[in-house]
C-alpha cells in the first residue's frame, strides 16, 4: 500500500485532499495517510484528522490515518510527501499585506514584499524536510502546495540534489473550469496550453474538443466577471484591445502587473477597513473549523469552496495518481524547465503543461513565450531566484536585492524601509537572518 506524508496537516484544506484519496481509491490504494503538524498547530491537526477519519469511515476504506508532530516518523518509508504548511500561521501573512500596504506598496501573499518574506520564512523549513526526506524517504516524491509554490521550487532544484519535486498550484484547472463555465461546456472537453512560472503563468492556446477556441475566451476576459478564475481575487476586466493584442490567457495574478494602479487602490480600501485577504480568511477558517469540530460532520462542507485554493485535492491526487499510475496525461505543474522555455535558464522551476509519467513530469511546451510576455516572466524569475538565494544565505543585502528587482516595489529606498520593518516584524520565524 501507498503511505503518504502530509505536512502542515492541520490545514483546512486537509478535508479536499482526503476526498480526492477517497474519489481515486481504486487507482491510488492509500494504506497510511500521515498527517504532521507543530505545536502551533495541534488543534487545528486533531479537529481536522478527526473529520479525515470520520469521512474515510462512511467511505468504508482501508485507509489508517495517523496525526503526529513527529515529522521523521510520518517521513519514515513515505511513497509521497505533500506539503501544505504555513510558517507563522495567518498573523504572518496579515503582515506580509499590511506592512507593504502601510507604505503604499501592494500587499499580497505570493507578489511583491509579501510574496519575498513567505518565501524567506518558508524555504529554510523545506530545505530542512527535503534533508529529512533523504534520510527517511529518499526515493519519495515532493508535492509541494505550499506557497510561494514557483519559488520554494526553484529552492529545492538549486540547493539541494533532490529532483523528485513538483510544484503544484489550482491556479490552471481553476482557469480550465472557468473557461469551461464560460463556454457552458463539461471541462473535460477544455484543453489549454499552459507555460510560464507560478501565478504569472499564461494559456497559450484554448482548444475545445482540440480546436482553438483562443478568440473567442480572450474577447470573454475583458468582462470583470471573466478576468478572475479564484475566490482570493476580485476580477477587473481587461481592456478589449490590450487583452487582443496580448493575444494569450491571463491568470488572475497578473491583475496585479497590468493593472497595478487599480489593484493597489482596491487592496488599500481593504487594509483601512481590516479587510485584507488574511483577516477575511482568518473568519473563513474560524468557521469552517467550528463545522468542522461537529462529529455528525463526515464531508467536506461547502464552506471551503470559498477559499482560493479549490480544486486543490482534485490537481494534487490526479498528480500523484499519474505518477504512481505512469498515466502520461497532460497536466499543468512546476517542474525544471530543462529547455521547455527557451528564455528560462535551464535548470529552474516553470509552469508548463506536462506529460505525467512515473519519472515525473516531463513538459511538453517547446519554444518561447511571445515577446510581449517575455520580459516580465524572466524578471519574475529573476526575482525568485534572488529571493531564494537570500532565504538560503540569510543575506541582508541580497534580501533587499530581491525586494528593489520586484515590479511591484517602486524603488531602493522604499524597498529598504518595507525589508527592515518587515525582517523585525518576523524575526521570530527568520533565524538565518
Ligand atoms: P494554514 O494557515 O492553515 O497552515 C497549515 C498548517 O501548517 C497549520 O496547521 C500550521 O500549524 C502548519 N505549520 C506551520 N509551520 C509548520 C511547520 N514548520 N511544519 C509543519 N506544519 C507547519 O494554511 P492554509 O491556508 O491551509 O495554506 C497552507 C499552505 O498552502 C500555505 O503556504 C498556502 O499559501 C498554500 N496554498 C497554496 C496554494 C497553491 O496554489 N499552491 C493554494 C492554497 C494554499
Ligand atoms: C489561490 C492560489 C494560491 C493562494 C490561494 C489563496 O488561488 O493558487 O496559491 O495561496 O488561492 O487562497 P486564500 O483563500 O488563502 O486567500
Ligand atoms: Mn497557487
Amino acid at each position: 500500500g501507498i503511505k503518504i506524508a502530509t505536512i502542515g496537516g492541520g490545514s483546512s484544506y486537509t478535508p479536499e485532499l482526503v476526498e480526492g484519496f477517497i474519489k481515486r481509491y481504486d487507482e491510488l490504494p492509500v494504506r497510511e495517510l500521515w498527517l504532521v503538524d507543530i505545536e502551533a498547530g495541534k488543534e487545528k491537526l486533531e479537529i481536522v484528522g478527526n473529520l479525515a477519519k470520520r469521512m474515510i469511515e462512511k467511505a468504508g476504506l482501508p485507509i489508517e490515518v495517523h496525526l503526529t508532530l513527529d515529522r521523521k516518523e510520518a517521513l519514515k518509508d513515505a511513497d509521497f510527501v505533500t506539503t501544505q504548511f504555513r510558517v507563522g500561521l495567518l498573523d504572518a501573512r496579515a503582515k506580509d499585506e499590511r506592512i507593504p500596504l502601510s507604505h503604499g506598496v501592494l500587499g499580497q501573499e505570493t507578489n511583491g514584499p509579501g510574496g519575498l518574506f513567505k518565501g524567506l520564512r518558508t524555504i529554510p523549513v523545506i530545505l530542512d524536510i527535503v534533508k529529512d526526506m533523504k534520510e527517511l524517504c529518499p526515493d519519495a516524491w515532493l508535492i509541494n502546495f505550499t506557497n510561494p509554490a514557483g519559488m520554494v521550487t526553484e529552492a529545492v532544484l538549486r540547493y539541494t540534489d533532490h529532483k523528485k519535486i513538483v510544484g503544484l498550484c489550482n491556479v490552471p484547472i481553476g482557469i480550465e473550469m472557468g473557461v469551461a463555465k464560460l463556454l457552458d461546456v463539461d471541462h473535460s472537453r477544455i484543453r489549454i496550453d499552459f507555460a510560464g512560472l507560478n501565478h504569472m503563468v499564461y494559456g497559450l492556446d484554448v482548444y475545445l474538443d482540440g480546436v482553438s477556441v483562443k478568440e473567442r475566451v480572450i474577447e470573454l476576459l475583458s468582462n470583470p466577471e471573466n478576468s478572475s478564475f479564484v475566490k482570493n481575487i476580485e476580477g477587473q476586466g481587461w481592456e478589449a484591445e490590450f487583452i487582443r493584442a496580448l493575444n494569450v490567457l491571463t491568470c488572475p495574478y497578473h491583475l496585479y502587473y497590468y493593472k497595478s494602479d487599480e489593484m493597489l487602490e482596491k487592496e488599500m480600501k481593504n487594509f483601512k477597513e481590516g479587510k485584507t485577504r488574511a483577516e477575511v480568511v482568518k473568519k473563513l477558517e474560524e468557521e469552517l473549523f467550528e463545522l468542522y469540530k461537529d462529529s455528525n460532520l463526515s464531508i467536506k462542507p461547502p464552506q471551503l469552496e470559498e477559499r482560493g485554493g479549490a480544486y486543490y485535492s482534485d490537481a494534487a491526487v490526479r498528480l500523484i495518481s499519474s505518477i504512481y499510475n505512469d498515466k502520461r496525461d497532460i497536466q499543468p505543474v512546476n517542474t525544471i524547465n530543462n529547455g521547455a522555455i527557451a528564455s528560462i535558464p535551464y535548470g529552474s522551476a516553470v509552469e508548463v503543461s506536462c506529460v505525467i509519467t512515473k519519472e515525473g513530469p516531463k513538459p511538453i511546451i517547446n519554444g518561447d513565450l511571445p515577446v510581449a510576455v517575455r520580459g516580465l516572466v524572466q524578471q519574475i524569475k529573476s526575482f525568485e531566484r534572488v529571493a531564494a538565494e537570500a532565504a538560503v544565505t540569510g543575506n541582508y543585502d541580497t534580501a533587499l536585492l530581491a525586494m528593489t528587482i520586484n515590479p511591484l516595489v517602486p524603488s531602493d529606498k522604499v524597498g529598504k524601509v518595507i525589508l527592515d520593518e518587515m525582517l523585525e516584524a518576523h524575526k521570530e520565524h527568520l533565524p538565518q537572518f
